[in-house]
């Protein structure tokens, strides 16, 4: 073994991931998190979007005048992703609700088969801002449920198609978004999180940058985040976190109605949080949790760089075998 010649390998090895990750430059070294300007120079030039950032808007239903809707209208709510397993219960949440419904999809003949009930039913795919465009017109609220599938890729989903509808709701006057993530796309040092980063194309990263436009383009938000989506809905309390620290499971009825019930609560407005099963709360304590959260409360952004923490800690032994191997050596 030539000890020369593995040494500055493994040091390549390991300080790959920050140098070559993608967008390393829009980190802040001081507080680690990104630059804004910077960020919004990584958004592709063929999107040709609108790259102000506004600050957040007044809350749904206030009694400002200038917004699209007031308290009295019957809301248009539209669903991306409502055809996909998580959107279906959301379409039936809705239906129970004093709301509009137009349920999205890339293929809405192939939708319309698999999803029960009489919806208008709409074209709208996220990687193409023109159907958006068309989609959104006269809608009041925006529910995504999307998640990229087959040889689709996160970045186009997750990322790209975050900017293409936030985008597509400004221009058509869309007042609220309601948003499905994920948990880990604030646990920037989550173990699941670094993983998913390093073997599934950065999928955490595009969840977190998406979620990132959204925060930051003015429109009234609130972005849920579940843990792995399993179980029967209605069964187990649910419990609200934030600064993503937490891991759990939640079945996707449960997301859906925490999601709609986001519409019509006023405290959960320009909020981000983890949602998780917890079978020591009351099933429908939930609902009264929404106050509790913060705004401007959502973990770290992972950037898809392997944090220092889990490179710094095996390079300092690596260099310590080195070092009392040579030791040895030069003693024998
Ligand atoms: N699996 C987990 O444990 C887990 C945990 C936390 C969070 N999540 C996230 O939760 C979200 C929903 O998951 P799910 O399993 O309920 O979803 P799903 O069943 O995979 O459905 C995804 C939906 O996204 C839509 N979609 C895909 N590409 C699109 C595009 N380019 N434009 C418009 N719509 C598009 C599809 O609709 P059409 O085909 O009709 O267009 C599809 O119905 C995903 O983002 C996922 O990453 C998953």
């Amino acid at each position: 073994m030539n000890l020369r010649k593995i040494l500055p390998t493994a040091i390549l090895l390991l300080f790959s991931q920050t140098a070559v990750s993608h967008n390393s430059e829009c980190l802040e070294p001081t507080n680690n998190e990104f630059n804004r300007p910077c960020i919004e120079r990584l958004i592709p030039r063929s999107l040709a979007v609108n790259r102000t950032m506004l600050e957040p808007q007044a809350s749904l239903f206030t009694d400002d005048s200038t917004g699209s809707m007031s308290a009295a209208d019957r809301p248009l709510v539209a669903v991306l992703g409502a055809s996909g397993r998580t959107g279906v219960y959301v379409l039936e949440e809705l239906k129970s609700r004093d709301v509009d419904i137009r349920a999205l999809s890339r293929n809405i003949e192939t939708a319309k088969q698999k999803v029960d009930g009489d919806f208008e039913w709409v074209p709208a795919d996220v990687t193409d801002p023109k159907s958006l465009l068309l989609a959104f017109e006269g809608v009041d609220i925006l529910i995504s449920t999307i998640g990229s599938t087959g040889g689709d890729n996160s970045e186009m989903i997750d990322y790209e198609g975050s900017i293409n509808f936030v985008e597509a709701a400004k221009e058509t006057g869309v007042s609220r978004i309601i948003y499905m993530s994920s948990i880990g796309a604030g646990g920037a040092e989550n173990f699941s999180t670094v993983i998913l980063n390093l073997v599934a194309n950065k999928t955490m990263k595009w969840k977190s940058l998406g979620e990132d436009y959204i925060r930051n383009s003015g429109i009234d938000f609130t972005i849920v985040r579940p843990g792995g989506l399993r179980g029967e809905p209605g069964a187990l309390g649910i419990r609200f976190e934030q600064g993503d620290e937490v891991i759990g499971w939640i079945p996707r009825g449960d997301v859906a109605a925490v999601m709609v019930e986001s519409i019509f609560n006023d405290d959960a407005s320009n909020k981000t949080f983890e949602v998780i099963n917890d079978e020591s709360l009351p099933i429908e304590a939930w609902k009264d949790e929404f106050i509790n959260l913060k705004e401007g409360e959502f973990g770290k952004i992972a950037t898809g760089d392997l944090p220092t923490t889990y490179w710094l800690t095996p390079l300092v032994i690596l260099l310590a075998i080195i070092y009392l191997i040579r030791r040895r050596k030069k003693r024998a």
